[in-house]
């Protein structure tokens, strides 16, 4: 069936696409390149709009605006929402997202942007939420509840959007059984608003006894996130500093300001939390979807895979830690020497940040039957980054 793919009101292409395999088997005609997702561009050559890599690359990033396979208990989901691959997901809701406006048009069709972008026109949310989250759901009964942008998320963690009082929020839940991800982002976000760091603001929230994190939507309808995995795509990998530093200058020379330090807020933080998450699609920029123009860096999100989750020990407070830099995986305390000036932050903004987050963590040990001991191993390590911030400071 032929399809435009958009960017909010903007034609980009036309293709045929094909609904059984999700594939672009063709493309008719190219309508404005500029528009389309960033990721792309670098793959288009003008006199071959046929030309395998740009198609297979559109394919590519169409089928990655899916639920990824390695999402938590995918299976599970799968079965609840009565289809056997996320990818049967894609196109039933125009393949439109939260956190972007790309879409899919059929040709010849008069629907518009206004009519079906999840930003102003309410969607069902209830069946998805408790397929994705709930331990116990059934079989999701309404069509209505597979026309969601919960099609078009990314990442491990489960997840669901939904409409509290007009707001658009992403709920996540923790990791099979670990509990710890939503506190690690409330953590995140107390130590971002204490230091002053440009954040998306978790809270907790529980849902049927289960503990999750909330966030508001950071995207509007203006805008779109562009992610560092995008934005090196056609850079030329050296090593990870060298990598820090083009992509630093990307951001500048396209207008951004203060990148630098909005990036370098972003390291001061994993290395406060211990991140071991800062891939490449952890981060990015915001992009106006109207005049192209390069916004912002996009503000701090998701940052439950800190203090050690990955080989939490009763026994053991581990001394060191890795974090993801660009393409390497290194110790935090070679990553945080990328920051020119440390001096800039006011450490004691942290004060009796590890007293709040021990309360924190005990207020809600009723549902997540957190140990005391393993609250306490929480804090050590909390305190013992926050020290050793506080010495290089000096
Ligand atoms: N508040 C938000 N507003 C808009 N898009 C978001 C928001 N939070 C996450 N996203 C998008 O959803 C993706 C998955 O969310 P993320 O928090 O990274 O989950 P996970 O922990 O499973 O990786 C992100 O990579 C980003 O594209
Ligand atoms: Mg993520």
């Amino acid at each position: 069936m032929k399809r435009i793919l958009m960017n909010k009101n903007t034609e980009v292409l036309v293709a045929e696409y094909n609904e059984t395999s999700k594939f672009f088997d063709r493309i008719y005609e190219v309508k404005d390149i500029n528009f389309a997702p960033y990721i792309l561009k670098s793959f288009y050559m003008e006199d071959d709009i046929n030309d395998t890599p740009f198609r297979t690359n559109l394919s590519e990033w169409f089928k990655g605006r899916g639920i990824p396979s390695w999402r938590d208990k995918l299976d599970l989901l799968l079965h609840r929402l009565n289809i056997t691959a996320p990818y049967e997901l894609l196109d039933k809701a125009f393949g439109l997202s939260l956190s972007d406006q790309y879409w899919l048009k059929p040709d010849g069709s008069g629907i518009t942007y206004d009519d079906i972008n999840f930003f102003d026109n309410d969607f069902d949310y209830a069946e998805f939420m408790e397929a994705s989250l709930s331990t116990n759901s059934k079989v999701i009964k309404k069509e209505s509840s597979l026309k969601t942008p919960n099609n078009t998320t990314d990442g491990m963690l489960k997840k669901a959007w939904i409409i509290d009082k007009e707001t658009r929020y992403l709920l996540k839940g923790g990791y099979k059984n670990e509990t710890l991800q939503p506190f690690n982002e409330v953590l995140a976000s107390e130590i971002c608003q204490r230091l002053g760091f440009d954040h998306v603001e978790y809270t907790i929230d529980t849902y049927k006894d289960m503990v999750v994190s909330k966030c508001p939507c950071f995207i509007t309808k203006d805008t779109e996130l562009v992610t560092c995995y995008q934005i090196r795509n056609d850079m030329k990998r050296y090593d990870s500093v060298k990598d820090y530093e083009e992509y630093i200058k990307k951001l500048e020379d396209n207008g951004i300001e203060n990148a630098r330090e909005k990036v370098e807020n972003m390291y001061i933080l994993d290395y406060i939390i211990m991140n071991e998450d800062r891939h490449l699609n952890n981060f990015g920029i915001i992009r106006d979807v109207n005049t192209l123009k390069w916004v912002d860096v996009a503000p701090i999100f998701d940052n439950g895979q800190s203090l050690n989750i990955e080989y939490y020990d009763e026994e053991e407070v581990h001394i060191s830690g890795n974090g993801r830099f660009f393409y390497e995986v290194k110790p935090f305390d070679e990553i945080i020497k990328i920051v020119k000036n440390l001096n800039r932050i006011d450490i004691s903004k942290l004060d009796g940040l590890v007293e709040w987050f021990d309360n924190l963590l005990h207020k809600y040990q009723y549902l997540t039957k957190m140990s005391d001991r393993r609250i306490e191993r929480l804090c050590i390590l909390l305190n013992r980054q926050i020290n050793k911030l506080r010495e290089k400071i000096k």
